[in-house]
């Protein structure tokens, strides 16, 4: 628990920056302040400064890294803005929080397009450069750089990773899925602004939950993580298929311009075990955020979302009013995974704990940026093979 306030810039003011925020308040004992927040547009950086009784708002990124007494700026903002605002928060000696995933490849931000012209391996060597000199600027500077990977403090996840160390047990196989239909930021339809589509933006979580329980592994049995060894995967744009596109009244999110919708990857680690992550932008009925682990002795299978903590029945949509159901669920009525705490299920205030008091106490968060720059490898890795149809070594990058 942490001692003194710790003080906190908030860099982005859309989806992420709310559930953030509201997940710091939440927190028994959690000593903050958020002192202000800075968006693209000022007018929502204002709106979010009132709805959340901050006191101040930023011109710019710069004005808070500027601040002497912001000690963490919390990042959540477009991909594309992770690396150069990490970098600059890094020399300027802030504490970082940073939303998944940790960068990619995004061209110059200025030519369009770029998913359907650039190599894949041109990608991969960029982006692992990007997330490299990240690792490098934290170490170099002292400060602590949180990876937002909430599904490693999902308490199923973190239950999961209890189990599996009661005993002498061996993860043989991890399936993983994120999927629901489609992102509402127009951000994540073009490479340039993401760095893929649903593989990095959605697959990262499973797959960062995966990497995890078998690093544990590796700590709990050889003092080093179980690393991933190669990779292949498939994608696919789903939604450009014709039938689809002639269809009138669509529930599922089109306009994906360069990024793919679906994608699965089969990630081999050193001892021989695998993990097979999907991640789609296509599927109806709400969010499915869901990893199961196959071990030697044990079956776990983690629900985040849906999961049957709550059911609800109602015959209309009207009947439960505003009642928040769960995540991109469309629509209210009948049998429904009513989620009473999605938050919490997701790991969020587990998550940010963690961060301020790594922070306050000068350790390591439980989800690194080591963690972050490995997804990277494997991500890219994946679309190397998705693009070449062979598996992709990650052995050199490991
Ligand atoms: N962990 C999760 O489950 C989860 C869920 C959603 C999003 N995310 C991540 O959060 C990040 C933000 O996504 P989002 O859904 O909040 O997007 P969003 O579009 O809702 O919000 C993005 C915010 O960034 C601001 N912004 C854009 N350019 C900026 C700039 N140059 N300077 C300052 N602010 C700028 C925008 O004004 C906006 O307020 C993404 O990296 C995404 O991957 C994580």
């Amino acid at each position: 628990m942490t001692t003194k306030p710790i003080i906190i810039g908030m860099i982005g003011a859309g989806f992420a920056a709310s559930f953030h925020i509201e997940n710091y308040k939440r927190i028994p004992g959690l000593n903050v302040r958020i002192k202000g927040v800075t968006s693209k547009s000022k007018e929502k950086a204002a709106a979010f400064a009132e709805t959340h009784d901050l006191e101040k708002v930023y011109d710019s990124h710069a004005a808070i890294l500027n601040d002497p007494e912001i000690e963490i700026v919390d990042l959540c903002v477009p991909n594309y803005l992770h690396y150069p605002l990490s970098l600059q928060a890094a020399e300027a000696g802030k504490h970082i929080i940073c939303e998944k995933p940790l960068t990619g490849y995004f061209g110059n931000g200025e030519a369009a397009l770029i998913g359907h012209t650039t190599p894949r391996r041109q990608m991969f060597d960029h982006a692992l450069r990007a997330a490299d000199e990240v690792v490098d600027a934290v170490t170099r500077n002292g400060v602590t750089f949180c990876y937002g990977e909430n599904w490693v403090y999902a308490p199923s996840v973190t239950k999961a990773n209890d189990i599996l160390a009661e005993s002498d047990n061996t993860i043989l196989r991890i399936s993983g899925e994120e999927s629901h239909s489609g992102s509402h930021s127009e951000y994540a339809k073009e490479w340039r602004y993401s760095g893929g589509g649903s593989l990095i933006n959605k697959g990262c979580h499973p797959l960062g939950a995966a990497l995890y329980l078998k690093y544990c592994e590796g700590v709990r049995k050889y003092g080093s993580p179980i690393k991933p060894k190669s990779v292949t995967a498939e994608v696919a744009n789903l939604t450009h298929i014709e039938s689809f596109l002639a269809e009138d009244d669509k529930w599922v999110r089109e306009g994906w311009k360069d990024c793919e919708d679906w994608s699965s990857m089969m990630i081999t680690f050193s001892d021989d075990s695998i993990a097979q992550i999907t991640a789609s932008d296509m599927v109806l009925g709400g969010i499915q955020n869901i990893i199961s682990v196959y071990s030697s002795k044990a079956v776990v299978h983690c629900n985040i979302n849906p999961n049957t903590g709550m059911l609800t029945y109602a015959p209309s949509d009207d009947i439960m009013g505003d009642t928040y159901i769960r995540e991109k669920v469309e629509t209210r009525s009948g049998w429904q995974f009513t989620n009473p705490d999605e938050d919490w299920m997701n790991g969020f205030p587990h998550e940010l704990q963690d961060f301020c008091d790594s922070i306050s106490c000068g350790r390591q968060p439980k989800s690194t940026v080591e963690l972050g720059r490995d997804i990277v490898a494997v991500c890219y890795g994946a679309y190397i093979s998705a693009e070449t149809g062979k598996r992709f070594s990650l052995a050199e990058w490991m």
